[in-house]
């Protein structure tokens, strides 16, 4: 006798940042598996990790990652915080025992995949995910013909989470990083610039007109979030459709939490509840 088939269940992600601009690689996974159903930790007692030394971020990242998981587990971890994906990783992999996908490795494919051979590719992100060097790591094992220059935008994540996503403001932190660091001419080379932090890709818009303005308009923008959801969606097909739900966790500042996180992700449904590590 045949036994009735059960319905598959729902995959479950889990995905953690230091903080809010982790909703924007929230949103992209939800866009495009809208049917997994979604955790997500932002570490906002303890956010900025940028600045800080990669044993610190390596810690928190394994602390908050255990608040998570809990005793239920997931189908996947993502590290949604490039900061934390550039120097966590090893350690998250010893630990858990399940798939820990990075942002680091996603965007770097994507990069890769968006230039000719032989071209120029720029990162930016904080201080620490430069400083690691990750991105032009990645790059290089996967394309060593190309080469990568990265620069550290810290400023641009203060400006993300008060909202100013493009605007005079935008403009003078993009004049005051990319100019000095591009040099008076703009490279010919460089074919992409890869948004290598969790809350650059709100300013997607004003960074690609900057660029234009400065001579460079075939510049492609690689969105980690948007890479490392569409690479997602190959482990977990049958999520592409369907209503999944979203839980979200916060370290510290529920009420910041739900009105900087808006810009990011549509917060109004989602349950939203404090963790102590
Ligand atoms: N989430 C971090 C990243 O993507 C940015 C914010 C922070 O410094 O904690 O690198």
């Amino acid at each position: 006798m045949l036994s009735a088939m059960s319905e598959p269940r729902p995959p479950r992600i889990a995905i953690f940042d230091s903080g809010i601009g982790g909703l924007t690689v929230a949103a992209a996974i939800h866009a495009t598996l809208p049917g997994a159903n979604l955790r997500y930790l932002g570490d906002t007692a303890r956010l900025p990790y940028g600045s800080k030394s990669a044993e610190t971020v390596s810690r928190y990242a394994l602390q908050a990652s255990r608040a998570l998981l809990g005793d239920d587990g997931a189908d996947a971890l993502v590290v949604a915080c490039n900061t934390a994906s550039s120097c966590a990783l090893p350690a998250l992999e010893a630990e858990f025992d399940l798939p820990v996908l990075g942002v680091i490795g996603p965007g770097a494919r994507r990069a890769v995949a968006s230039v000719a051979p032989g071209s120029l590719v720029g990162v930016i992100g904080t201080e620490r995910t430069i400083a690691s060097g990750a991105y032009g790591h990645a790059i290089a094992a996967i394309a060593p013909n190309l080469a990568v220059s990265a620069c550290a935008t810290p400023l641009l994540v203060a400006l993300a989470e008060e909202g100013f996503f493009a605007g005079p403001l935008v403009d003078a932190a993009l004049d005051a990083y990319l100019d000095p660091w591009l040099g008076g001419e703009p490279p010919a080379k460089l074919g992409a610039l890869v948004l290598g932090c969790t809350h650059f890709p709100v300013l997607a818009t004003a960074i690609a007109a900057w660029l234009s303005r400065r001579g460079m308009p075939n510049v492609a923008l690689v969105d980690s979030a948007q890479a490392i959801a569409e690479e997602l969606a190959m482990r977990f097909p049958a999520a592409r459709t369907g209503r999944g739900a979203v839980e979200l966790l916060a370290t510290d500042g529920l009420d910041r939490f739900r009105r900087v996180g808006s810009r990011f992700f549509p917060l109004d449904n989602a349950r939203l509840q404090l963790v102590d590590l």
